[in-house]
């Protein structure tokens, strides 16, 4: 009888650690990263000697290393503060896990604490306990906040954090914030801003040569020698840079290019791999970015998939049919129905709108406002995947 694990186990791969290649791996060096990891350490560098520092604040594009610095220099000061007996206590804080200022500071007071149990306790009373351990330690509470744009109750939650240091007359708090959405700068509250922005850092995206290198430090622990072309590696760089300038894109692309090659029993992996890798990792992006969707905005999305397989009544000016592209009014009425059928209150026209105007900058779809004809302003809008599977998505996604 043939074993089937034992096939599986003796099956013929081209990576060495597969691991290695995905986007939760942090290397040991972060090339091209130097300098953002230089400047926070020296805005936190005054804390070891306990002096003043400042509050940061890290943005730029998605897959740029901002949380890898971040989690870099966590370690490096860790190793510090053993070293030089300096008190320092880095916390990491997701805010798309820690969604609430409640939740932040309950992970800041079980770190603080972690033998005691605060589930329960109301959020002044866990606030007081975090001000009561920086002022005991006379330590450097730093807060790494990531993603903090997701935090729902950030002006509040910025305002409590940094009254903290007028509360203590030994240590600080220092706070650092993270976000990937350039324009959250502008959206905070002008008081909150003042403070989390008292220095800054912009991430860029990495060109070709940058992921080049990025990728050859992980192609090297996580690929069997030889099993991989330089020129494939050299295309998954220039493809991601000439897309996004995405790190984890590229990686993900070349994780998958090893995929292809072993679905294939292929020697090596080669171009031809990753080429085919890119178009699964495109559908992939995409599909994961629906499934985050917010209900309302999945309702929308699969309105406009629907009305694209069934065809628009979009006529254009010329009198010719496009019904590929759909007029708002008409996702709306089906927007509305779609929600009625569902058992939901619909959002106003004018959210959705907004909406419509959020799948758009997600490349979900793409919207035109028709010329000043006889329709007068419409905005015309096109689903950017084929209907079947964006439906196919989301109704997996509604059933469970
Ligand atoms: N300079 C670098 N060297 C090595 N690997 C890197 C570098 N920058 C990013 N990466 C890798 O790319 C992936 C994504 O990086 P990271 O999570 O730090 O991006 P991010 O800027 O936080 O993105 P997001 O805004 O989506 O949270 C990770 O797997 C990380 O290991
Ligand atoms: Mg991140």
């Amino acid at each position: 009888m043939n074993d089937i694990f034992e096939e599986e186990l003796n099956k013929e791969t081209v990576f060495k650690d597969r691991d290695v290649l995905s986007a939760h791996y942090i290397p040991e060096t972060l090339p091209h990263r130097e300098e953002e990891i230089q400047k926070l350490m020296k805005t936190l560098a005054p804390s070891l000697s306990n002096k003043k520092s400042k509050n940061l604040f890290l943005y730029g594009k998605t897959g740029t290393g901002k949380t890898s610095v971040a989690k870099h220099v966590i370690d490096k000061l860790v190793q510090v503060k053993d070293k030089y007996e300096v008190k320092v206590d880095p916390v990491y804080i997701n805010c798309r896990v820690q969604d609430t200022k409640y939740q932040v500071i309950l992970k800041m007071v079980e770190y603080c604490y972690p033998d005691q149990e605060f589930i329960g306790y109301a959020f002044a009373h866990l606030y007081d306990r975090v001000v009561e351990y920086i002022q005991e330690e006379g330590t450097n509470f730093i807060v790494m906040l990531d993603e903090v744009d997701k935090n729902q109750s950030l002006d509040d939650l910025i305002y409590t954090l940094t009254r903290t240091n007028d509360e203590i007359d030994k240590g600080q708090l220092i706070i650092v914030g993270i976000t990937n959405d350039v324009n959250f700068k502008e959206d905070l509250d002008p008081r909150s801003r003042s403070t989390l922005c008292e220095e800054e850092k912009v991430f860029s995206p990495y060109d070709a040569e940058e992921l080049k290198e990025i990728l050859n430090q992980r192609v090297e622990k996580g690929f069997k020698e030889g099993k991989i072309d330089q020129s494939a590696v050299n295309l998954a760089a220039a493809t991601a840079a000439q897309e996004s300038g995405d790190a984890r894109r590229a990686l993900m692309l070349i994780q998958k290019s090893g995929d292809v090659a072993d679905e294939n029993n292929a020697e090596k992996v080669t171009d031809k791999h990753v080429r085919k890798a890119r178009e699964k990792v495109e559908e992939e992006i995409v599909y994961e970015t629906i499934e985050t969707l917010p209900e309302h905005q999945k309702i929308l999305l699969y309105a406009i998939a629907q009305l694209t397989e069934e065809g628009g009544h979009y006529k254009k000016l010329d009198g010719t049919d496009d019904d590929k592209t759909l007029m708002s009014g008409e996702v709306y009425s089906r927007y509305e129905s779609l929600c009625e059928k569902r058992g939901k209150d619909s959002k106003t026209a004018r959210w959705c709108r907004e909406y419509i105007d959020d799948l758009d900058m997600l490349g979900l779809v793409t919207t035109n406002i028709s010329g000043k004809g006889v329709r007068g302003n419409t905005t015309l809008i096109k689903l950017a995947y084929p209907a079947e599977k964006v439906k196919k998505v989301i109704e997996e996604r509604f059933s469970s």
